[in-house]
């Protein structure tokens, strides 16, 4: 199957195929063509270039054409932070949160994640699937193409393996390339309230092992901050996670300077996210290595703490992605341009920035940099084409005017319906 797509204002985030992730100064600079085409050959990016006479003169070679309408296109958004399996939502604790209550107190009342996996664990697996499936049409619909989903709302063995095993489902029915990432400790489960080293070693015990077992996991996840996972427990975990061949993605410095980036480090984590909260010690730590800091300003939005120091990081030469954290409790929205948005109004960044923060480099975040994240020969043709947009600037400028003309998911016109 050959597809065509020609009349492209911009062909925009082109790539070489050795490139993985973007780090300091090359964060600003994004290659595009001008009135281009690009020709998709099944699910992959076969060839593009710069549009002429002769290509529709050959136009009886393909067996789909599309016109671009002098749109832009841009490779789908790739999102390496999610919790979007959840059950039901936590609009009461809105009120809550409205009313001036931090989420640290809102969970210390036993709201919070604890509340999300009560909810889960009275929610059978089918329902869970259901519910899922509706936030991840939406985001399709807001152009992204490929997503890490987290668990960590289960909290038991069992339920653990339900929500992983529903993320496994996503995998295998939705267009979308899907990371999963095993968040046990995520808070402590109910049953072992101050016996947190007990949970600990339920995670290592059974949990881990269950999870490998089923080979239901890419990558393991750890909430290294005040008043849910220490330093020492971070690495326990992921100690033992290593034995099942489980590269860690951290969460690290939300709430405070944890040293959860540091550990991250030690355990050549893929990603270290969050950090709201950095010193210059985190920078430091993370110069020269391969982990990828991601940055959730959404997060910082809902929850009125600061922003993640881009400026900083790129500044000092290191790449930095940007996800949007969707979960029911800091982040309920998986809308990758608002990020983008924040990305630039709030941290700082060049629209250019933003794009290889949200594509190339979130997609390295989640292992996926190899297969998707760029307009690059042999990737996958998970492609955004625009509404007739003046320049980049504009996507996130204008961030809420609808911009999504077709979302092409392995080469093919994603319709909702
Ligand atoms: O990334 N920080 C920990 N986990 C999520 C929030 C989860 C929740 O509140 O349900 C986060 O912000
Ligand atoms: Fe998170």
């Amino acid at each position: 199957m050959r597809t065509l797509i020609y009349n492209i204002g911009t062909l925009t985030g082109v790539l070489p195929e050795e490139v993985l992730r973007l780090q300091g100064r090359e964060m600003d600079s994004v290659r595009s063509i001008d009135n281009a085409y690009l020709v998709i050959e099944d699910d992959r990016i076969a060839e593009f270039g710069q549009q002429n006479a002769e290509l529709l003169q050959n136009s009886g070679h393909f067996d789909n054409i599309i016109n671009a309408g002098q749109g832009m296109v841009l490779p789908s958004f790739c999102d390496s932070h999610t919790h979007l399996v959840y059950a039901g939502c936590r609009d009461g604790e809105f009120r809550d949160k409205i009313a001036g209550l931090s989420y640290e107190e809102i969970a210390a009342r036993g709201g919070g994640i604890l509340n999300s996996a009560d909810l889960l664990h009275n929610t059978s697996e089918e329902e869970l699937y259901r519910q899922s499936m509706v936030r991840i049409r939406e985001i399709i619909s807001m152009g992204t193409g490929a997503v890490e989903i987290k668990s960590g709302y289960g909290l038991t063995t069992e339920d653990e393996l339900k929500m992983l095993r529903v993320i496994r489902r996503i995998k295998e029915t939705s267009p979308l390339v899907v990371r999963s990432t095993f968040l046990g400790a995520h808070a402590v489960g109910r049953r072992y309230t101050g016996r947190q080293e007990e949970y600990v070693d339920l995670i290592c015990r059974e949990m881990l092992p269950n999870v490998a077992a089923e080979n239901l996991a890419d990558y393991v996840d750890v909430f290294c901050d005040k008043g849910f996972f220490t330093v020492p427990q971070t690495e326990r975990i992921l100690e033992c996670a290593a034995r099942y061949g489980l590269r860690p993605k951290i969460h690290a410095n939300e709430l405070e300077v944890s040293g959860g980036v540091q550990a991250g480090v030690r355990h050549n984590a893929l990603s270290v996210d969050h950090l709201e909260r950095t010193t210059d010690a985190e920078i430091q730590a993370l110069s020269g290595t391969d982990t990828m800091p991601t940055m959730l300003p959404g997060t910082s939005f809902f929850l009125g703490i600061p922003y993640g120091r881009a400026r900083d990081y790129i500044n000092s030469g290191l790449g930095i992605a940007l996800a949007s954290d969707y979960n029911p409790g800091s982040s309920p929205s998986g809308n990758m341009r608002f990020i983008m948005a924040l990305g630039c109004i709030r941290m700082k960044l060049t629209p250019e920035e933003a794009l290889n923060a949200t594509t190339v480099n979130s997609a390295y975040a989640m292992g996926v940099s190899g297969i998707t994240g760029s307009i690059t020969p042999g990737k996958k043709a998970n492609l955004i084409i625009t509404e007739s947009v003046p320049s980049l600037a504009f996507i996130p400028y204008s961030h809420q005017t609808p911009f999504i003309r077709h979302h092409i998911l392995n080469g093919k016109i994603w319709n909702k319906a």
